[in-house]
């Protein structure tokens, strides 16, 4: 077994369809208003893919970007984990059609099914395999087309999502680096908020049939009173418990990424956590909720807006359908 050493960042890819929907296009197709979509959620605008558009391609688009920037080639990649709730389809996993489709030809991967907390699921999830020093250039994606799954006749979820994809690249700390790159993480399920929010049709529960699409079982149902109580109160609680785990408080936390589906959820575990509100990272407002890639494309902001550096310690956050939920304390490392 090689030498074990904490997985850290090292580099992030993204992209976003060029589409452009505001909350004023919303007004033509459904019964909303930009006010309430504002106060409610903290969304202006959010990007759409052109109808067919797979989540896949955007994950590519995003994957391009990170090579580029880290500086290496696809065939470089080891691992790729996919979180995704808007698979190509059920099978081949996203992970094979990446991977064909990048030329990653010596990666094995897989998907993650966690919704809102995919991102941080496969996040840790990659890092073990870093840990373990089985490998050493990790790929972890985000990537959903939620416009594939959402009711366009339905208010209470058609605006509240968007479509995009986010891509990092996990790798081993070197020497010296003993407290850079993931330092911990904290991952629940609560089935018993399945209920809540979720597809139902499609699956071997209600297999597809005219009935299913009649019934609109192959979109989105949310509670969104129900997931929106329990995401303040977990997000808050992960948060708090994650700083007192650590002996941190608000102060020391340079930088809060959390997942990006109502502001009013954001500001509240943001205030609990004690940390300023210069140091949480906000970009609902021109993206929506883009499920597993909310928190790669806020890692983005966060850099471009330099308030993510080297040497930061950085709180990540996540609350979704399940219910799953999760939280991760990394020292940024680039
Ligand atoms: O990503 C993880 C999962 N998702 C979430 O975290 C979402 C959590 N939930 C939420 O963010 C919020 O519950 C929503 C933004 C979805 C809804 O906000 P709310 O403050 O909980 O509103 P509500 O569902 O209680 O609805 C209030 C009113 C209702 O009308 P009445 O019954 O008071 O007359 C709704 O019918 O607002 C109405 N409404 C709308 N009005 C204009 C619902 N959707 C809309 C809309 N435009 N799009």
């Amino acid at each position: 077994m090689a030498n074990k050493r904490r997985a850290k960042i090292t580099a992030l890819g993204r992209y976003v369809p060029p589409r452009v929907v505001t909350n004023h296009d919303l007004e033509k197709m459904v019964e909303t208003n930009h006010n309430w979509i504002v106060e409610r959620t903290g969304i202006h605008e959010r990007h759409w893919v052109e109808k067919g558009t797979p989540s896949s391609e955007l994950a590519v688009k995003a994957i391009d970007d990170l090579l580029k920037r880290r500086g290496i080639e696809a065939d470089e990649i080891e691992l790729i984990v996919v979180a995704t709730v808007t698979p190509d389809m059920f099978f081949p996993s996203t992970a094979c059609v990446i991977q064909n489709k990048i030329r990653a030809t010596r990666a094995w991967g897989f998907d993650i099914s966690a919704a809102c907390s995919s991102f941080l699921y496969a996040l840790t999830t990659g890092a073990q395999f870093i840990e373990s020093g089985q490998h050493k250039k990790v790929l972890v994606v985000g990537s959903d087309v939620m416009t594939s799954i959402l009711n366009p006749e339905d208010r209470t979820t058609l605006i509240l999502f968007g479509d995009g994809a986010g891509a990092v690249l996990l790798e081993p700390c070197e020497e010296g680096e003993e407290d850079y790159g993931i330092l911990d993480y904290h991952h629940e399920i609560d089935g018993s908020g399945g209920e809540h929010l979720f597809m139902p049709g499609g699956g071997s529960l209600n297999p597809p049939s005219h009935e299913t699409v009649d019934k609109k079982m192959h979109y989105v149902h949310q509670n969104g009173q129900a997931v929106f109580k329990f995401a303040v109160r977990k997000m808050e609680e992960l948060s708090t418990n994650m700083l007192a785990k650590n002996n941190l408080t608000g102060d020391d936390i340079g930088c809060f990424i959390a997942h990006q589906a109502n502001l009013r959820i954001i500001d509240a575990t943001a205030k609990k956590a004690g940390l300023a509100p210069e140091k949480v990272i906000k970009n609902i407002h021109k993206y929506g909720n883009t499920t597993a890639a909310t928190i790669p494309l806020a890692i983005g902001d966060a850099i471009e807006d330099g308030k993510l550096k080297k040497g930061d310690l950085v709180l990540f956050a996540a609350v979704g359908a399940g219910f799953t939920s999760g939280c991760v304390l990394a020292r940024w490392a680039y």
